[in-house]
């Protein structure tokens, strides 16, 4: 593989030689210790049948941990029976922690709520009668369309009480790119809010779901019979009569008692889509027992979660796996408190992230490299203005971390003691999988370094042989993990061509990495045509259909291009169609087209840039040449053209660039 980009940056990172072990009093505190790796290593399947059991509640205990017999669709704890919201809220309840918070709630105007584990209990038992009475069963799907709420975890956690897997989508997401996760979840009730608070304004959300679930000629009619609306900003809204139902009087009427569904442990906990490299987003399936337990176990020892003293704060929405498994599953399985935020950093001031973890003394912060690297943009006076010593730990998540940006955490938001944990995993592996464990690990600037105990993973070369220490390839993991995914919703054979196919009997992640000397792992980013921007993963390929579904548009291309703050940087070229192509204004064809990809997919989505060229760089094949394009839009010299079909073409984008179109 590694491509030019992925060279780079390793070259880059290759200079790295810091290393800051943990403090002695960090160490001697710490969940986990370097046994950790000797028993998981001894038995590895038995290792995590024990943190099954002691780490979750079970109805009926399990006798066989695991099935991979149907590889690679595996079967953890699988005679084993549980429910999720029990585990995540009862027990802490029964155990006698029902005092204790689990939510401070931050509302972005600045308003707050603090929900006890009782509380929880409560208002998850009557969501969870609320849905029921609405029809729900086992099994049905519940999507989820929300800003960042407490209702927003109950309603999770109602649907896993009830055994059905809830879809999250993300709140950004537009009504079509909704419309159509709905219809291939086939869900039957959708649960949103009128609007939320973001940016310093209410923002609609209830209008999206109207018009995903409205009838359209020619389509097949929803699935859906309800809505049930989370009255938060208290703007109009229209209201269908006899579909829409309000939270507020489904659920503050509901009783309080529930008893939960007891589901095995395969049963489907939840369904996320991501984005894959065709245009059309992947629902990975993620099952209760596995995940649950190594939700539990990787929250426990990565951030070495002390419950009773504790404020855990993971910036994450629900909408994106981590706001799944570390901020709904995780802590509240280790019975954690934790503080949730609504709005965005900079409102009402860029210190208000800050301004948080001081109100509520966070201990453990667990956010992403591009917000990291958009603060130190700000500069450092800004958090210096707060008392940030209750830090005690930092994590960070969702794409590579640059030696810079992890040196300022450590530095500004760390106090220069608090140790930083890169954790690496993805939707689908649903947990971390590759990360230092902070009692223990030499931690190294930009690198997750080492797989977890209980997982196996490696860097191997086109032959799928592990590359020795020092050399760069792509990340597989070797062996099945308990939170691993179990499919694609409706499409197993896309989970087998996707992750199965590329090397035999491991899983290809996508990722590309390197081992250093001490055969540490380093993440170079995605080897496909995912892309990763801010910490979110978009498929180049849906948003050139975005392209191409607008009218003045013939073709399109695009690409990742390195950005400073967000990680990469949406470009796209388009060709455009001859009747518009004459007099077409560069800015204005940009501004049209943005605006579309944000109708089509969502504003996440939007290109930084947008280059109206001639022609496309293609194979004799007729696949487009991205690399080459990536050169163009990073201002590099254009590397090897020729496998072009037409070798002239380069020449031709670089003339069409010069002069505006
Ligand atoms: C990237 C987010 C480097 C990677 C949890 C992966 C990372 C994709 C890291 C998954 C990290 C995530 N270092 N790269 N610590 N964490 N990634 O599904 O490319 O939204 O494949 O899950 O993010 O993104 P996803």
């Amino acid at each position: 593989m590694p491509e030019d980009k992925q060279s780079q940056g390793l070259e880059n990172l290759l200079h790295e030689k810091r290393a800051f072990p943990p403090s002695p009093e960090f160490a001697a505190q710490a969940n986990a210790s370097a046994d950790l790796y000797d028993t998981a290593a001894t038995d590895r399947v038995a290792f995590w049948a024990d943190q099954a059991r002691e780490l979750v509640t079970w109805k009926t205990p399990f006798t066989e941990t695991l099935d991979w017999s149907g590889a690679p669709v595996a079967r953890w704890f699988a005679d084993g029976t549980l429910n999720a919201a029990y585990n995540a809220v009862d027990r802490h309840v029964a155990a006698g922690h029902g005092d204790r918070v689990a939510i401070h709630f931050e509302g972005e105007p600045g308003d707050t709520r603090t929900i006890t584990y009782s509380d929880l209990l409560r208002e998850v038992s009557r969501a969870a009668n609320a849905l029921a009475a609405l029809g729900v069963e086992a099994g049905d799907r519940v999507v989820i369309y929300m800003p960042l709420l407490v209702e927003s975890v109950v309603a999770m956690l109602a649907c896993a009480r009830i055994g059905a897997p809830h879809s999250v989508v993300f709140g950004g997401f537009s009504a079509d790119a909704l419309r159509s996760r709905i219809a291939d979840a086939d869900a039957k009730v959708v649960i949103t809010a009128d609007g939320g608070y973001r940016k310093g304004a209410a923002s609609a959300l209830k209008p999206a779901v109207d018009e995903a679930i409205a009838e359209r000629e020619g389509q097949p009619a929803t699935s859906v019979e309800h809505v049930l609306v989370v009255r938060r900003t208290g703007q109009d809204v229209d209201w269908a009569e006899g579909r829409d139902v309000w939270w507020h009087e489904a659920v503050e009427v509901a009783d309080v008692e529930h008893t939960p569904v007891w589901v095995e442990a395969e049963h489907p906990l939840f369904i996320l889509y991501t984005s894959g490299t065709t245009g059309k987003p992947k629902g990975i399936l993620h099952t209760t027992g596995g995940y649950l337990t190594q939700a539990a176990y990787t929250h426990l020892n990565v951030f070495d979660l002390k419950p009773e003293t504790d404020v855990y704060w993971c910036t994450a929405d629900i909408g994106w796996v981590t706001g799944h498994t570390y901020v709904t599953y995780g802590p509240l399985l280790n019975g954690a408190t934790q503080v949730i935020y609504e709005g965005t950093p900079d409102t009402p001031h860029k210190g208000r992230w800050w301004e948080i973890v001081e109100k509520y003394k966070v201990s453990i912060l667990y956010t992403a490299p591009t917000a990291i690297r958009t603060c130190m943009k700000w500069g450092q006076e800004i958090p210096g203005g707060f008392d940030l010593s209750s830090l005690r730990l930092l994590g960070s998540v969702g794409e590579p971390i640059n030696p810079e940006a992890w040196m300022w955490y450590r530095r500004v938001i760390g106090g220069d003691t608090a140790p930083v944990v890169d954790t690496w995993w993805q939707t689908e592996t649903g947990a971390i999988m590759i990360s230092p464990l902070p009692g223990v690990t030499a931690a190294k600037p930009g690198s997750a370094q080492t797989p977890l105990p209980g997982i196996a993973a490696d860097v191997v070369d086109d032959e799928a042989r592990p590359v020795p220490d020092g050399g760069g390839g792509y990340l597989v993991v070797t062996e099945p993990w308990p939170a691993m995914l179990r499919g694609i919703w409706g499409d197993l054979d896309r989970f087998k061509d996707t992750y199965w196919s590329r090397f035999r009997d491991v899983y290809f992640a996508g990722d590309g990495a390197k081992k250093d000397e001490d055969g540490d792992i380093w993440l170079l980013g995605r080897v496909d045509d995912v892309m990763n921007v801010s910490g979110h993963r978009l498929s180049t390929t849906e948003i050139e259909s975005a392209l191409v579904s607008h009218p003045m548009v013939a073709e399109a291309a695009v690409v990742g291009a390195t950005d400073e703050t967000t990680g990469q940087a949406v470009v796209a070229f388009v060709i455009l169609r001859s009747e518009f192509a004459e007099g077409a204004v560069q800015d204005e064809v940009q501004e049209t087209l943005r605006t579309h990809v944000s109708k089509e997919i969502g504003p996440i989505a939007k290109p930084r840039t947008i280059l109206v060229v001639p022609e496309l760089p293609k194979t004799r094949s007729g696949k487009i040449m991205r690399r080459l394009l990536r050169d163009v839009a990073e201002n590099r010299a254009v590397g090897d053209a020729t496998t072009l079909a037409d070798s002239s073409v380069m020449t031709l984008i670089a003339s069409g660039l010069a002069k505006p179109a």
